[in-house]
């Protein structure tokens, strides 16, 4: 008799028979809002019928057709069709399966293409659990102690996250910016730089979107030392945030190479990274690769998920629904004292909570999300601190779902409430 490792931390202990759009279902049926998607992955909600329809069709024709030994038809059409999403000039693509490992072909692209070793990381930042990327995560030593040594060459810069800093949003970008000039004069040389990794929100880190000004900053220093920007955009990408990169929030910033995995194929693993072919031709052929990478089943998953995007106007209800979403939270922070910050973009939102002092209180953030999970809403923590709740629903979320969803929250708020703020 065997069983699951304790090495996985469950977040709630629903198991999950069945999926239907925002929904899941455990085994004596009781139904569950899911705001969670699976980290952010089931984008088009569970079991799209488009999504699944592409993908039994696709099962009986072709499983498997290893990318370095055949090309496959869904492999193609997946690369032809993501030019018309990704930023200028990114014209060529590979795959992975992870997020991390998506990471990881960067760092490798970074180095090969510029000769150089060092990389630059920011405070809070969250880009995997495989060594490499590991060693880019600064979300909570959680992620890092105990394994080390971990990939020598990292340097951290500190994040524009106002809220945690006590700054404005216009001073936390100039701190920010400033802190990142210090350590490319102190500890990491611009000639020693391969690239610069960035969340354009810290994910994992506390759902902090980088304010205006600071991606186009990156970018300025970037050309200015020849270091290449890599956006990361594996939790933000796909329409998550209401636009289809969450960079372009910030149009002008056009990055050297895109991550993206998780929202992609809305639920088969599959990443994927973008860069100029001038830049891919600088690293060394066959230095990337992978048994699974671009899997034909994931590819037209990720092409279905790509038409359902478009005919259902996603992106656009993204930006939609985050909107309610975020008012609703902030009527909700009105009347909790123990929450101390409200934040998000597009259909990433979170609620930070604090002790009376400003001190983070991750005790009350499990309260309340264990008292969501038991109202029947599936939440998720976040935060170098694990003191802030997240809420990632599917992309086709409706306004009615948001509603509900918001008044189970103020129930499971004041449900797990410290008990001298409870009402
Ligand atoms: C921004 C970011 N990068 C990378 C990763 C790693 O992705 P995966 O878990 O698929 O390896 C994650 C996962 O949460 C993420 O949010």
């Amino acid at each position: 008799m065997s069983q699951l490792s304790p090495v996985l931390k469950q977040a709630t202990p629903v198991v999950a028979m069945r999926g239907e759009g925002l929904h899941l279902y455990d085994a004596d049926g009781r139904r569950y809002l899911d705001f969670t998607s699976g980290v952010g992955v089931t984008s088009t909600g569970h079991c799209h019928p488009k999504v699944v329809e592409a993908v039994r069709e696709q099962a009986g024709r072709l499983l498997h057709g290893q990318y370095t030994t055949v090309l496959h038809d869904q492999l193609l059409t997946l690369t032809e069709r993501l030019g018309d999403f990704l930023p200028p000039g990114l014209d060529s693509l590979f795959y992975a399966t992870a997020g991390t490992e998506a990471v990881e072909a960067a760092l490798r692209l970074a180095r090969h293409a510029t000769g150089r070793q060092n990389v630059i990381v920011f405070e809070g930042s969250f880009h995997g659990r495989t060594m490499g990327a590991a060693s880019l995560t600064t979300a909570g030593t959680r992620f890092r102690a105990g394994i080390g040594p971990l990939v020598p060459g990292v340097a951290v810069a500190p994040f524009p996250a106002a809220f945690r800093l006590g700054l404005s949003q216009e001073e936390a970008v100039a701190h920010a910016l400033h802190g990142l000039d210090e350590v490319l004069a102190t500890v990491s040389a611009p000639a020693e730089t391969a690239a610069v990794f960035v969340e354009p929100v810290l994910g994992e880190g506390g759902y902090v979107p980088a304010p205006a000004g600071f991606l186009a900053g990156l970018r300025e220093r970037a050309d200015r030392h020849g270091i290449l920007l890599v956006l990361d955009e594996v939790q933000t990408g796909f329409g998550r945030t209401g636009r289809f990169w969450a960079h372009q929030h910030e149009p002008e910033v056009v990055p050297d190479v895109l991550i993206t995995a998780k929202g992609l194929a809305s639920g088969f693993p599959l990443s994927a990274i973008a860069a100029p072919t001038e830049l891919m031709k600088r690293a060394w052929p066959g230095s990337q690769g992978g048994t699974y990478g671009g899997n034909p089943v994931a590819c037209a998953a990720a092409l279905a998920t790509l038409d359902v995007l478009r005919e259902e106007r996603l992106v656009e209800n993204a930006a939609e629904q985050g909107a309610r979403l975020l008012d609703g939270l902030r009527a909700v922070a009105a009347g909790a004292p123990g929450i101390g910050d409200v934040r998000g973009l597009g259909l990433m939102a979170a609620s930070e909570f604090c002790r009376p002092d400003g001190s983070p209180d991750q005790d009350t953030a499990r309260r309340v999300q264990q008292a969501a999970a038991d109202l029947g809403l599936l939440l998720l923590t976040c935060g170098i601190h694990l003191n802030v709740v997240r809420m990632i629903p599917a992309l086709v979320v409706t306004a009615a779902q948001i509603d509900e969803a918001l008044a189970l929250w103020s129930k499971a708020v004041a449900a797990g409430a410290r008990p001298e703020e409870a009402a």
